[in-house]
């Protein structure tokens, strides 16, 4: 992961880089640091923690120019250090080279360049870059934008892994250089200026005009133009595309933080994952981004869904959606699993990676690896612009808008959403008829009021947060496809709020996860009323036997719960398949209002990133 941000104009770069490290952020934020050149030098600033303590450092030692580098980082090689924060400069002192990847040779490298005279002053695994591309451009002859191109290639050409780098030298200072290979960069084109960033995110206030470099890709950035070229020395075609969101939409309008907002976005961001793909008079869904005919979807024997974190819950859950509506066996892959287990993969399988950012190094793995095996391998993503976007065989996108909260919520309802469509869609072409598939889509065209209403038990989710803010720990409980509503509960609250944390399908209980139960560790048991409801009451009445706290969250009109739990949260009624999207909204908020509660900083969780792009 880590975010990179580049300007190259005629107004000062420093406000332009600390404007995007602070909307990049979310990718990492345990060190930062600019490298700006100010007509004369090249002047560098680092500071470990937050971009707030960069801009402290640089008020104290200010720097400005209108060219400049600058980086959030999150720790992969080395320590989080000043010394490892980037920019690192080569052996000369006047190179600086930010980057964002791993450089999986990087030792053998280092070893050799050492041997060779050069000096190391961080544990990172990309200061070799920059002893790499300064060796190679203090060979050549002439000191130029295409010498400095060249050293970059030769240097590329030596490094097995992934980079999105971006690269000053103080004797070609009228130039920056950026590379691409599995970490994402996207050029932005101004009025006589350059943005190079690693999301549009970064940028948008200043243009929307950008263009997203390939695998392999160099570019070098002028105040007045650019060129496109390749590692291996070639030109490369490039399509100016425009970004479809604004800067306010990634704001946090009058949100204290990204992820209440983005909660609160759920009524939208459901209906626009709805959104045209509804066909009434075909009773059915409609989702031509696939590229598959009616038969080439009748011949699918078999799913497999793929994904990370937040996007595998979402595939646990997208599994009995879909089995439930189409009757087609689904099975979900951890993406870091499937990309080495080698799984047997049969003509008619037809696989799905998942992916809100659409750059998640393990499942853009999995997705070419499955390729490479023949198979038609879908995306779907949030993120139109990404990698696994553009790499899949068709697929289905969310339409979220921008998730920036490092905890995804909004991306997860979208992608059940799109489930429920699939399993309307692939259930329509087998057994159910024009009048279930009718039921469906109205059932479907009711879920974004439902979402809203929903919405309406924050306050209430607040009060309840309070009262158990300081549990050591919690069990999240839930059967059928409210376990992966459990898993997902259990993983947004330790990843905001750092409580220990884990999901079960509720039966589970008494095969160990019993032993856990105290008085001072709740239980959360997700029990709507549907055809397990009666035995997850048995299991409630299990943990209040020996005295464990039960919150649940239940249906509408239900009364059975209140008499045996400690608190209750309930939710609008809707068909079964369907109620994941509901009740996963509590657990969102619940776990919210603790980490606010505790005072933690819930849209940059420790140790966490939004979009992790190394292995
Ligand atoms: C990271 C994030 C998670 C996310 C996962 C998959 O671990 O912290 O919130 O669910 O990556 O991300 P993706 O962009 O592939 O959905």
């Amino acid at each position: 992961m880590c975010g990179i941000v580049a300007y190259i104009g005629h107004s000062n770069a420093l406000p332009v880089l600390m404007d995007g490290l602070r909307r990049l952020e979310y990718r990492g934020y345990d060190s930062a640091g600019v490298a700006i050149f100010d007509g004369g030098q090249i002047h560098l600033r680092k500071s470990v923690g937050r971009i707030a303590n960069l801009a402290e450092e640089i008020e104290r030692n200010p720097v400005s120019g209108s060219i400049g580098i600058s980086h959030t980082r999150w720790a992969t090689h080395g320590a989080v250090t000043r010394e490892n924060a980037h920019p690192h400069t080569d052996k000369s002192g006047r190179l600086h080279l930010v980057h964002n990847g791993v450089i999986e040779n990087y030792q053998i490298l280092r070893d050799q360049l050492i041997e060779r005279g050069h000096v190391f002053h961080s544990q990172t695994d990309t200061e070799v870059l920059a002893h790499l591309v300064g060796e190679a451009f203090d060979r050549a002859t002439s000191r130029n934008v295409a010498s400095l191109v060249e050293a970059l290639r030769q240097a590329l050409r030596q490094v097995v892994g992934t980079y999105g780098i971006s690269v000053v030298h103080a004797d070609v200072a009228d130039v920056i250089i950026g590379a691409r290979r599995g970490s994402p960069l996207v050029l932005g084109i101004g009025k006589n200026e350059h943005f190079l960033a690693s999301d549009v995110s970064a940028i948008v206030a200043y243009t929307r005009d950008v263009v997203y470099l390939n695998d392999y890709e160099i570019i070098a950035l002028q105040a007045e133009g650019f060129e496109i070229t390749t590692v291996s020395g070639n030109g490369a075609d490039y399509q100016v595309s425009k970004v479809e969101y604004s800067a306010d939409s990634v704001d946090k309008g009058h949100y204290p933080h990204y992820m209440l907002k983005e909660i609160h976005e759920q009524p939208n961001s459901v209906r626009d994952a709805l959104r045209g793909r509804l066909c009434l008079e075909e009773a059915t869904a409609k989702l031509g981004g696939l590229n598959m005919s009616n038969a080439d979807l009748r011949s699918v024997d078999r799913i497999v869904l793929v994904g990370c974190g937040t996007a595998f819950h979402a595939a646990l859950a997208g599994e009995y959606l879909i089995e439930s509506l189409a009757h087609i066996p689904v099975e979900c892959e951890f993406a870091s699993e499937f990309r080495y287990r080698n799984i047997p993969l049969d003509r008619d399988t037809l696989v799905f990676v998942v992916s809100q950012s659409g750059e998640t190094a393990d499942t853009l793995a999995a997705l070419r690896e499955s390729q490479r095996k023949g198979h038609r391998t879908l995306g779907i993503c949030n993120n139109v612009a990404s990698t696994i976007a553009r790499e899949s065989d068709g697929g289905v996108y969310m339409h979220a808008g921008p998730e920036i909260g490092v905890a995804a919520t909004k991306s997860f309802t979208s992608q059940l959403t799109i489930f429920a469509l699939l399993g309307l869609l692939l259930g329509r072409i087998r057994h159910l008829s024009h009048g279930e598939g009718l039921e469906i889509i109205a059932s479907m065209e009711k879920l974004p009021d439902l979402v809203a209403r929903t919405l309406l038990l924050d306050a209430q989710i607040a009060a309840i947060a309070k009262k158990y803010a300081h549990s050591k720990s919690f069990l999240f409980m839930g059967r059928q496809a409210q376990f992966p509503i459990a898993l997902e509960g259990a993983l947004k609250l330790k990843e905001i709020s750092y409580i220990s944390s884990s999901g079960y399908p509720s039966a589970e209980l008494k095969h160990g996860v019993i032993a856990l139960i105290t008085e001072e560790a709740p239980s959360i048991f997700i029990a709507p009323r549907d055809a397990v409801f009666e035995k997850n009451i048995s299991n409630i009445e299990e943990v209040k036997a020996r005295k464990g706290p039960v919150i649940a969250i239940g249906t509408e009109g239900d009364t059975a719960l209140a008499k045996i739990c400690d608190d209750v949260i309930l939710i609008p009624d809707c068909p079964h398949y369907l109620t994941p999207i509901l009740s996963v909204i509590p657990l969102q908020l619940l776990s919210y209002h603790i980490a606010v509660e505790l005072g933690c900083d819930v849209d940059k969780p420790r140790n966490l990133a939004k979009s992790v792009t190394v292995e």
